[in-house]
């Protein structure tokens, strides 16, 4: 009996490892409103979001680079610093929820949430109603668009019409899942059935790579971690430490890396969940092809940032 048990969990486990293998690569092109993703565009760059006009979304989510931040904690209104590290909003569109404890349902949740965060843009969504409704050039473009203009919801609407068109295709691992085998160096291809073998696939998985489900930080080890994750949301005792399992598309543009930013590089970042997700330890040859198969994940930024001229701070 126990024989049949564990022989019916070993194929239960196999099939769940072949089920998860469906990495599958990001579409080329999206439909858009074009009208709607000029105008989310704009709001992106433009600092009038903020409550002193120093800031704008492109200060601390730099589309000409990474679609994010190059520090650890980024400093908001007043040099004031957050409590996560940046997260990209490239490909953000396919993650299942936004922020790390996933508090925003989608996009458009999220648009207005930085705005009004103290640490961020400092402002306040009336506030930024009213400034963008004294600015002519709004008012005609929102009139465009929308029959009652400039509203919250259309402010949302529009920012995410935009970060809907921030994906980054053909990445080399994309175009090896397309058919292009020689898309993928020796050491990469051994990085990708290592991310398989090892079970790193059980958690970041789907389109992108990540992005469609919770999980502990800290399964086999307590990661002192000081932000608390879902459990600020829920008070429930399982969902502390628990985050959004990040996305790991261009994850080596990406650095710091964890929500904390407490690891500098790919070898780190791989060493901790290793450790701490997979309870294992790897070496040598490993390390690096895993290293390799994330360096392979890097996409093409959209032909929609190329004329972005603005500097991040
Ligand atoms: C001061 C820096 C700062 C500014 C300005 C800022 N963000 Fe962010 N952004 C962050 C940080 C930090 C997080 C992660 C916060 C968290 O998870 O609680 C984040 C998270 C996000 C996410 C979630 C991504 C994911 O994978 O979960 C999106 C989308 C996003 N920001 C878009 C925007 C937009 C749109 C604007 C402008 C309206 C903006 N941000 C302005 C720092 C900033
Ligand atoms: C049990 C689920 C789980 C497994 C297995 C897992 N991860 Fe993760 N991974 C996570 C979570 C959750 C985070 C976010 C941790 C945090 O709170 O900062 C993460 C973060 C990361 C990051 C940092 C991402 C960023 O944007 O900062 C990298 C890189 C990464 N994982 C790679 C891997 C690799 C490689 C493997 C296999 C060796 C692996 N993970 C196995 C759940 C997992």
């Amino acid at each position: 009996m126990k024989k049949k048990y564990i022989i019916w969990m070993m194929c239960f486990i196999g099939n769940t490892i072949l089920l998860a293998t469906e990495l599958v690569p990001l579409p080329i092109t999206v439909e858009v409103d074009a009208k709607k993703v000029a105008l989310g565009k704009k709001l992106f760059l433009d600092p009038i979001l903020s409550k002193d006009k120093t800031l704008s979304c492109m200060s601390c989510h730099n589309l000409k680079h990474n679609g994010a931040d190059i520090v650890k904690r980024t400093k908001g209104i007043d040099g004031q610093k957050g409590y996560f590290n940046v997260p990209t909003v490239y490909n953000a569109t396919y993650n299942f929820r936004q922020f790390w404890d996933g508090r925003a349902k989608d996009l458009a949740d999220q648009a207005l949430q930085p705005i009004a965060n103290p640490v961020e843009m400092g402002n306040t969504i009336p506030k930024a109603l009213h400034d963008l409704k004294e600015n002519a050039v709004y008012v005609k473009a929102f009139n465009a668009i929308y029959e009652d203009g400039i509203t919250k919801d259309n402010l949302a609407d529009a920012i995410a019409a935009f970060e809907k068109v921030l994906i980054t295709p053909n990445a080399p691992f994309d175009k090896y899942l397309r058919g292009d085998k020689e898309a993928l160096g020796a050491s990469a291809i051994r990085g990708y059935a290592l991310f398989k073998e090892k079970g790193c696939i059980s958690c970041h998985n789907g389109i992108n790579i990540g992005g469609n489900m919770y999980n502990k930080f800290g399964v086999y080890a307590d990661t002192k971690s000081k932000e608390l994750g879902r459990y600020t949301l829920t008070h429930k005792e399982e969902d502390k430490y628990v985050f959004k399992v990040p996305s790991l598309r261009n994850i080596a543009l990406t650095a710091p890396y964890m929500h904390d930013g407490r690891a500098t590089t790919l070898k780190e970042s791989v060493n901790l969940m290793v450790k701490y997700q997979l309870g294992r330890r790897i070496y040598g040859e490993e390390l690096r092809d895993l290293v390799s198969f994330l360096q392979s994940l890097t996409g093409e930024l959209p032909e929609i940032v190329k004329d972005i001229n603005v500097s991040t701070r």
